[in-house]
C-alpha cells in the first residue's frame, strides 16, 4: 500500500524563514579549534580561516550561525577574546573540562561570519555573569563609538559597529548540567531585566529567551509558562533544544523523530498563545529551535564524558564527533521536515553544530575536511525550499513504533515559491519495503527539474558512514518519477527505496498559446 499526498499551492502554512536553516559553532571539541580556525592548516588565510571549511560552510547554506555556546557560554567571559591575541588570558572551560586558549573570539568570529556569509547569533553568559555584562558585550558590538567600550571596539581593529541583531538571553539555563542553572523564575526575572537593559542599549536587538532544553525535562511546560510570565513583553523568541537518537537499535522510532519535534514545537506555541493571552499581549512571540540535531548522547553519557575527564585539562580535544549514518541523514531531513511544516510558528532554528562536534561538517588537523552524510538533507533544503511550506494531508500505510504509536510510512513537507518554483521533501520510514507514493499538487502545471534521494547503496548497510577518505553516503537522481498533468493541477509518483529521503525540484510547465 502506497501513500497519498494533496496539495494545493495556494494553500500555505506561512513564508519560509532563511533562519530556518541556521547552524552553530560553540567552543567546545574542535568545532572553532581545528575547525573554522586553524592557522598554519594548508587552506588557511592569513586570518587563520580553513579556506576548506569555509568552502563546505558555503555549500552547505547555513543562513545564521549561533555563537560561542552552547554550555560554554555560560561561564565565558567575552572580555577574553577581544584584543591582542598575546594579551589574551587561557582560561579553563568547565563546561567542556578543556582550556580555552582564547585565540578565537568576537572579532575573530564576526570575520568568519561575513567570510561565510551568515549572520550572527550572539549568546550572552546568565550562568556566572548578568545584566552588566550582557549590556556591556551588546554596547561593544553595536554602539558606533564615543563611549569606553564602543572606542574599544574600534581600537581592536572594528571602526564600525558589528550590528548584531539576533541575541540569546543564556543558554539551557533549565539544565542542572548548565554553570549558573536557575529555576524557572529565577532565570525568568534575569532574563526579563537584561531584555529590559539590552532593549536600551539597542532598540533594535531581537531577543531570544531560553525555553526548554528537552521536551523530556522535568520542567518543560512549567519552565516556558513561568519564564514567558516574566519576560513575554520584552523577548521576540523563545527557544526550544531538541537531539533524537537511536535506542536500542530501535529503529522505527528513530525515524518517527519528526513527529515527536512536531508535538513539541505545537506544545510549546499552546503555550505562548496561552501567556500571551492571559497577560492581554498583542504580539507574537517566534520559536527559535537554536538547537537540533541527531546525536548519540548515550554514548556522551556514558563513554564519552568519563574518558574526557579521565584525559585531563587539554585544548580542544575531540568529543562528540559522531560519525552520521545513511540512517541518520534520513532522520536529519525528516526532522528539516518538521520545520517546514511548523514554519507559522518557528521563526529560525540552528542545526547543532557546524563543525566537527555533531556536525554535517568533519575536519582533521592540517588535512582534509569532508562531508558527512547529513550534510546533504540539510544543503538540499536550505538551497531549495523557497517562498511559502503548503499544507499538505497525507494518506495510506502506517508504521508502528515503540516510542511514538503508529506514524505516517511517508514524512513529507513542499514549499512553492512566487516564481512558480517547488519542492517536495519526502522521507520513506520504511526500513525494508520502497513506498509508492502519489502527489496531488493543485493550481500548477508542475515539471520535475531534478531528483535527489539518500539512500543505503547497494552492497551496504543503513550503518554507512562518509569519512576522509570516502564519501560513500551521497545524494543520487531517484529513477522513475513520474509528472502528469490534468485540469486542477498536476500528478507525480515516485517510488521511494526504504529508508530513504528524497528531494525533487519542481518548475512551472510555460504553457504557450497555441
Ligand atoms: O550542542 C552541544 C550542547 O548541547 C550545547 O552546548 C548545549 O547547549 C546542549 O546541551
Amino acid at each position: 500500500m502506497g501513500i497519498q499526498i494533496e496539495a494545493d499551492v495556494s494553500e500555505a502554512i506561512g513564508p519560509v524563514p532563511r533562519r530556518l536553516f541556521g547552524s552553530f559553532a560553540e567552543h567546545m571539541g574542535r568545532s572553532v579549534y581545528t575547525g573554522l580556525f586553524e592557522p598554519g592548516h594548508p587552506t588557511a588565510d592569513d586570518r587563520g580561516f580553513r579556506g576548506d571549511v569555509l568552502g563546505l560552510v558555503r555549500e552547505l547554506g547555513p543562513s545564521v550561525v549561533r555563537y560561542p555556546g552552547g554550555n560554554f557560554v555560560s561561564a565565558y567571559r567575552w572580555e577574553d577574546g577581544v584584543g591582542p591575541v598575546e594579551d589574551r588570558p587561557v582560561r579553563l572551560d568547565p563546561a567542556w573540562h578543556s582550556v580555552e586558549p582564547n585565540r578565537f573570539g568576537l572579532h575573530e568570529f564576526a570575520a568568519w561570519a561575513e567570510a561565510a556569509d551568515v549572520e550572527v547569533m550572539y549568546a550572552v553568559n546568565l550562568g556566572t555573569r548578568g545584566i552588566q555584562e550582557a549590556a556591556d558585550v551588546l554596547e561593544y558590538c553595536n554602539h558606533p563609538g564615543g563611549t569606553e567600550l564602543s572606542e574599544r571596539r574600534r581600537a581592536n581593529g572594528a571602526d564600525r559597529p558589528f550590528g548584531f541583531r539576533l541575541w540569546c538571553l543564556g543558554n539551557e539555563m533549565d539544565g542542572p548540567w548548565q554553570v549558573g542553572h536557575k529555576t524557572a523564575d529565577e532565570y525568568g526575572r534575569l532574563a526579563a531585566e537584561t531584555a529590559r537593559l539590552m532593549r536600551m542599549i539597542d532598540p533594535g536587538v531581537e531577543l531570544v529567551v531560553a525555553g526548554s532544553s528537552s521536551s523530556d525535562m522535568p520542567t518543560f511546560g512549567y519552565w516556558e509558562r513561568t519564564v514567558l510570565e516574566h519576560t513575554a513583553a520584552l523577548v521576540d523568541h523563545l527557544s526550544l533544544h531538541a537531539y533524537y537518537q537511536e535506542h536500542d537499535g530501535d529503529v522505527a522510532s528513530y525515524l518517527a523523530s519528526a513527529g515527536a519535534l512536531d508535538g513539541f514545537i505545537r506544545t510549546t506555541a499552546g503555550i505562548i498563545d496561552d501567556v500571551l493571552g492571559k497577560a492581554g499581549l498583542d504580539k507574537k512571540i517566534g520559536i527559535s529551535v537554536d538547537e537540533w540535531n541527531v546525536w548519540d548522547q548515550r554514548r556522551w553519557n556514558e563513554v564519552e564524558q568519563h574518558d574526557l575527564i579521565g584525559g585531563g585539562w587539554r585544548e580542544h580535544p575531540r568529543i562528540i564527533e559522531d560519525d552520521y549514518t545513511v540512517t541518520d541523514a534520513v532522520v536529519v531531513g525528516s526532522l528539516l521536515g518538521s520545520l517546514l511544516r511548523n514554519v507559522d510558528r518557528v521563526t529560525m532554528a540552528n542545526q547543532a553544530q557546524l563543525v566537527n562536534v555533531i556536525a554535517p561538517i568533519r575536519t582533521e588537523p592540517g588535512g582534509p575536511a569532508w562531508r558527512q552524510s547529513t550534510f546533504y538533507p540539510f544543503s538540499l533544503v536550505s538551497a531549495l525550499a523557497k517562498g511559502n511550506s503548503l499544507r499538505l494531508t497525507v494518506e495510506g500505510a502506517t508504521v508502528h513504533t515503540g516510542l511514538h504509536g503508529r506514524v505516517d510510512v511517508v514524512d513529507a513537507a513542499a514549499t512553492f515559491d512566487e516564481d512558480g518554483h517547488g519542492a517536495v521533501f519526502l522521507t520513506n520510514r520504511s526500513t525494508v519495503s520502497a513506498t509508492e507514493v502519489r502527489l496531488r499538487v493543485r493550481g500548477a502545471r508542475l515539471a520535475i527539474e531534478e531528483t535527489w534521494t539518500v539512500a543505503v547503496p547497494d552492497g551496504h548497510d543503513r550503518h554507512l558512514t562518509n569519512s576522509a577518505t570516502a564519501e560513500p553516503v551521497r545524494p543520487v537522481p531517484l529513477p522513475g518519477v513520474t509528472a502528469g498533468h490534468d485540469p486542477e493541477g498536476t500528478i507525480i509518483t515516485a517510488t521511494l527505496p526504504p529508508l530513504s529521503w528524497t528531494a525533487l525540484r519542481l518548475a512551472t510547465v510555460v504553457v504557450r498559446d497555441a
